[in-house]
């Protein structure tokens, strides 16, 4: 297989144009944005953008998805500025790459291939590589006559990277069957990755998951609260491979804290299906941190975004703690709507004194409330055992019974709950 890498000079540089299609009534701040991120994941590729262009109309064209007075002007602007590529900001059909292609006599590339692409030069672990191939190859079986020809004419950049030029060349069927082999062999890393998320499991560690839209600062996050050093960079998908490190924390003890991919508008659909297992960790975890760019003009937006890929993978309705990530960067008055309470803080994760405050949070949601029995005097059993499973803040003799207010420690209390809530008082 032809192993990601990222862009090197020796490597053809795409020299493009990004072509962005408005067919709903997006206010124009929206727009802008889009086309703002699409240069970012371009550039993220390792495109040299060469100008944008932006079309409304009430429906995407089914033959060359922008209107056929609009193709033309970007054939006449992409050869005054020399480009190789032309960018949609949209998924396009096999058709429509073919008939662009032939128009514009450049290479066409749609926002779902980008992302793949940038995927697969990130990319790292054996799990990753096997992930982001079956993705793009999802992606490229009902397409496959959309692109050979350009391929084959122009011999790198995006959509080349990953599986590689001769298996794009190769019929359906190898394809199918490359396919089934890899859903085979990340069956395996699936099996080996739930394993070791049971031992955690068992070895009554708390698990809190990091999502978040990318570039929220996740990576930067779990760094600060674990001094660990995990990639971050102002970089679209800097990190793609799940990233655990444990944290203590004073009465919850140990936690595994998991950084994993960032999340953007219209992910590909084949890619969350593909990082299923990776996404899992947030299944499994007992509590989510979920970072947003709090100076980000789009913040709703991205929640929004993430929310839906969460409930994608029925996520949804999990514990989630909300990090308004980077607020020195608010303008005044900028981050005065967002929301406080239990469930929300505000925070610069380059900002020590505000990391204590979130560890303080977690603890809190992580150990639930205090809880207080009321166990006979002559049940020493369950009162030494109550002893063990948390920090008592209150022990009391009443008559004939003991009353014990307790923090409970660690998960190991949940072993021991059954045998002692019959005394919980209410
Ligand atoms: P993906 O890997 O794309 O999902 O990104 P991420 O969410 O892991 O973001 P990352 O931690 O890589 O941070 C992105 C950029 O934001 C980096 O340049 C960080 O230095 C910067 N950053 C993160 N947190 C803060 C913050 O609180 N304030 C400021 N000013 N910058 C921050």
């Amino acid at each position: 297989m032809k192993q990601s890498t990222m862009t090197t000079s020796t490597e053809i540089k795409d020299r493009a144009i990004l072509v962005s299609l408005v067919t709903g009534d997006e206010n124009d701040d929206l727009i802008q944005y889009s086309l703002e991120e699409l240069v970012r994941l371009a550039e993220t590729a390792g495109v040299e953008v060469l100008d944008t262009a932006l079309q409304k109309r009430e429906k995407a064209d089914s033959k060359w998805f922008i209107g056929k007075g609009k193709v033309e002007e970007v054939r006449v602007r992409l050869r005054e500025l020399e480009g190789t590529t032309v960018i949609f900001n949209q998924e396009l059909s096999g058709g429509q790459v073919r008939n662009l292609e032939e128009a514009l006599d450049a290479k066409i590339v749609d926002r779902t291939q980008l992302i793949l692409d940038i995927f697969a030069q990130r990319a790292k672990t054996r799990e990753g590589i096997l992930q982001v191939e079956l993705a793009q190859l999802s992606y490229l079986l009902p397409r496959l006559s959309g692109h050979g020809k350009n391929l084959s004419r122009l011999g790198g950049g995006i959509g080349t990277r990953g599986p590689g030029e001769t298996k794009l060349e190769t019929d359906r069927r190898h394809i199918r069957n490359r396919i089934t082999d890899l859903r085979r062999q990340l069956d395996e890393v699936t099996r080996h990755r739930k394993l070791h998320r049971e031992r955690r499991k068992k070895s009554g560690v708390y698990q809190v998951a990091l999502v978040g839209y990318t570039n929220a600062g996740k990576s930067t996050l779990l760094n600060r609260m674990t001094n660990a050093d995990v990639y971050a960079e102002n970089l679209l998908f800097a990190t793609l491979d799940p990233t655990s490190r444990s944290m203590p924390l004073p009465s919850a003890g140990e936690v595994v804290l998991t950084d994993t991919v960032g999340f953007i508008q219209q992910l590909p659909h084949d890619l969350v299906a593909a990082f299923r297992a990776t996404l899992e960790e947030v299944l499994e975890a007992d509590l989510i941190l979920h970072v947003v760019d709090a100076s980000s003009p789009m913040r709703e937006e991205h929640i929004r975004v993430v929310e839906e890929v969460l409930k994608e993978l029925g996520a949804q309705g999990k514990e989630t703690i909300t990090v308004y990530n980077k607020i020195d960067l608010c303008a005044p008055g900028d981050c005065d709507m967002i929301p406080s309470g239990p469930d929300a803080i505000q925070l610069s994760a380059l900002n020590d004194a505000h990391l204590d405050a979130l560890k303080d949070m977690l603890e809190r949601r992580l150990m639930g409330e205090v809880v207080t029995f009321r166990f006979p005097i002559e049940r020493g059993d369950l009162i030494a055992l109550a002893y063990r499973t948390g920090d008592v803040l209150e022990s009391e003799t009443e008559d004939d019974a003991v009353k014990m207010t307790i923090k409970p420690q660690s998960k190991a209390y949940a072993s021991v709950a059954a045998k002692l809530e019959p005394f919980l008082l209410k």
